[in-house]
């Protein structure tokens, strides 16, 4: 199977552009990579960018920081930049103490130009429109995807078009989308039912379609992984055992996944030095965890989604066939969380300085669960990825925070107030 971990490097086929083409993940089938517009392969299966010459970890030396470091893994040399990745690996000493893991890492995604990891994506997202010459790009989103995508357009000079569920978007990411010119349609319906949408216009030709189905997402989003191996093994000597990262349309965890499968084809990376990937979702809205508890190669869509974690509202995970063989492939598992243990881990993550919007707060959520139920053990060395920033969702920051305490304009009473002598 052509997702396992220890497949090889495949043959280029004569399709292929500068050793990069795309192919049917369940075909094999493969195409020129910018000779049309093609977002899936036969029977709308998923498409996969693929390289003749996977990267080595000496192939980023000297290139830089951030995405374009990576260029080696990606198919082009350059991109549409803001510039994006190099994101922090932060400590979480206290947080590492309560969990009781070995090391506890925090990759904080939300560093990044407009506060998400989406950015890696359009960076070479966009990119790709350029090389095909299409004038409007499109997405469906839960927030970021949109904000994302209206910066990169607007710095790639293109329209964008953003759908959006009505009234389950943080205040931050419509705020951003709509200043980054984007033209903004709320869907009355779920993320699931915008996406649906949005695919249709994409194969009526109408716009370019940028969610994370378009494969060459993915590609940008890879650098997440490469970028945790090279620190962490930097401090440290060795790899991550885990990652736990949220899971909404599967996105990461696939992009994660291929990056380590094509390190260990270039044999740059041992197999059994591949950490774990462990997804997590919001308990109203889980259908990977079902999908990994059941045993089965696809999620069932959920028609009724609701979390506090708005981001990861999502029943319809497109890339389930490519994240579930890369949580199995690696020996990872999927949990999900309660919406009151999210909420009480984006207070841990503040408390140590780190400002993360709820779903990114899922990551510790579910590493304290799985801490607590022995699947993760206390030797491990863990990373959790915290994919947006705080200020993305002001409101559930201000639920989740101190409320302001109103005092006279006067210095006695306001020392009287907060209780000094
Ligand atoms: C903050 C945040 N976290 C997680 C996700 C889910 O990411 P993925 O679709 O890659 O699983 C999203 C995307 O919608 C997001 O905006």
């Amino acid at each position: 199977m052509s997702l396992e971990l220890t497949a090889p490097t495949p043959e280029a086929p004569d399709v292929a552009e500068d050793g990069v083409w795309l192919a049917d993940i369940e075909t094999g089938e493969t195409y020129a990579p910018f000779d049309e517009i093609r977002y899936t392969g036969a029977d709308g299966n998923l498409l996969e960018v693929r390289y003749a010459d996977p990267p080595t970890f000496e192939d980023f030396r000297g290139q830089g920081r951030g995405v374009w470091r990576y260029h080696a893994a990606l198919p082009f040399d350059e991109g549409v930049s803001l510039p994006e990745g190099a994101t922090p690996l932060h400590r979480a000493p206290r947080l590492r103490e309560t969990v009781g893991v070995r090391s506890l890492r925090i990759k904080h995604e939300g560093m990044n130009p407009t506060g998400s990891f989406k950015d890696r994506g359009m960076t070479v997202g966009v990119r790709v429109a350029q090389k095909l010459g299409v004038g409007r790009l499109a997405c469906a989103s839960t927030g970021n995807t949109s904000a994302a995508l209206a910066a990169y357009g607007a710095r790639g000079g293109m329209q964008t078009l953003v759908l959006l569920p009505a009234g389950k978007v943080a205040a931050g990411k419509v705020a951003q989308a709509a200043l980054h010119d984007a033209r903004i349609l709320e869907v009355d319906g779920n993320f699931d039912n915008c996406l649906d949408i949005v695919q249709d216009l994409a194969q009526r030709g109408e716009v370019y379609l940028l969610n994370s189905l378009n494969p060459f997402r993915l590609e940008g989003q890879k650098t997440i992984g490469l970028e945790i191996l090279e620190e962490f093994r930097e401090d440290n000597g060795r790899f991550p055992d885990r990652i736990v990262l949220p899971v909404g349309n599967a996105g990461n965890t696939s992009a994660l996944y291929k990056a380590f499968r094509e390190l260990v084809q270039s044999g740059a990376l041992d197999p059994a030095e591949v950490p774990k990937l462990t997804g997590v979702q919001a308990a109203g809205s889980a259908p990977m965890v079902e999908a990994i508890e059941h045993g089965w190669p696809d999620t069932e869509r959920w028609n009724e989604v609701e979390t506090i974690a708005t981001a990861i509202r999502i029943g319809n995970p497109v890339n389930a066939p490519k994240a579930l063989p890369g949580i199995r492939g690696t020996g990872g598992t999927a949990v999900a969380v309660e919406d009151d243990a999210i909420t009480e881990a984006q207070r841990d993550l503040a408390k140590e300085g780190i400002g993360v919007e709820p779903a990114s707060a899922a990551s510790v959520a579910g590493l304290k669960k799985l801490r607590e139920k022995g699947v993760v053990g206390s030797e491990e060395d863990v990373v959790c990825l915290t994919t947006g920033h705080l200020l993305k969702d002001p409101d559930a920051a201000y639920e989740a925070g101190n409320k302001p305490e109103p005092v006279p304009n006067d210095p006695g009473a306001v020392l009287e107030h907060i209780g000094a002598q």
